[in-house]
């Protein structure tokens, strides 16, 4: 009797904990996902440590953000799949080559924000690693998609080690670019803006999958934003770099 009270209560506690976080406890203001969610989802490690989301393309290749690339060595790199942990699970693969593309710059915010990385050996696909297409459309305005990662949960930094999810809503390009111009930042037709109410990607989570769920589509990777949670997120337009990834991936593989 005792025994099930206790047991009931520290369950009806581990489900508030991870239905309802905390004020502290946000991707910014998302809540905890499992990793068979979004099999698509990696974590990009330097040596030990998360770097970056990544997304499976294939078994073989993942899409990540150019920016994530800077100030590391190729040699260091992994991935971890098929874990909602950053740190343990699932399984890691090396990382033999990666790719940015040419046009890649980084100022005042980065543009042409994406890479390809070849893994060493093919990850084994099932349930918890997955490959996910690319969007061949620009989402329109209004869509609502889904963002995920290990990034801050907060600002200032804190990395949670447990993978988070958060839905935003594509905006209207020009507004976002009206926007961000007026804080001196410049949105270019290579990116889409998403927001939620205050909802958002933040540091750590670059790289990683911007996705329609309901078509199963990848639509955006994480790339910049002034803040977290206080203005639009941007993320690189797949679908604006669908042929220069597919043509990337087959002449490297
Ligand atoms: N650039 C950041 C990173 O390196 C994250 C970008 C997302 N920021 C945002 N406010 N939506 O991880």
């Amino acid at each position: 009797m005792c025994l099930k009270l206790i047991l009931s209560l520290s369950i009806a506690g581990l489900v508030s904990a991870s239905q309802i976080p905390g004020p502290e406890e946000r991707i910014v203001r998302g809540y905890y996902i499992p990793i068979e969610y979004v099999p698509w989802q990696v974590s990009m490690l330097n040596a030990t440590l998360h770097r970056c989301g990544g997304v499976i393309y294939s078994d073989r290749t993942i899409l990540t953000a150019a920016h994530c690339l800077h100030n590391v060595a190729v040699k260091d790199l992994s991935v971890r799949a098929g874990s909602s942990y950053w740190s343990k699970g699932g399984q890691v693969q090396r990382v033999l080559k990666a790719i940015k593309h040419p046009k890649y710059r980084h100022f005042p915010n980065p543009v042409y924000d994406v890479a390809v990385l070849i893994l060493e050996d093919p990850l084994k696909l099932g349930s918890a690693v997955d490959e996910i297409s690319l969007a061949e459309n620009t989402p329109d305005a209004g869509t609502i998609t889904l963002a995920s990662g290990w990034g801050l949960t907060r600002v200032p930094g804190f990395h949670w080690p447990i993978l988070h999810g958060v839905h935003v809503t594509i905006l209207n390009r020009t507004e976002c670019e009206n926007y961000y111009k007026d804080i001196n930042y410049k949105v270019t037709n290579d990116m889409i803006c998403a927001d939620a109410h205050q909802g958002d990607t933040c540091k750590g989570d670059s790289g990683g999958p911007l996705v329609d769920t309901k078509n199963r589509k990848l639509v955006g990777i994480v790339s910049w934003g002034a803040g977290c949670g206080t203005n639009p997120g941007v993320y690189a337009d797949v679908a604006f770099f669908r042929n220069w990834l597919k043509y990337t991936v087959q002449e490297n593989i």
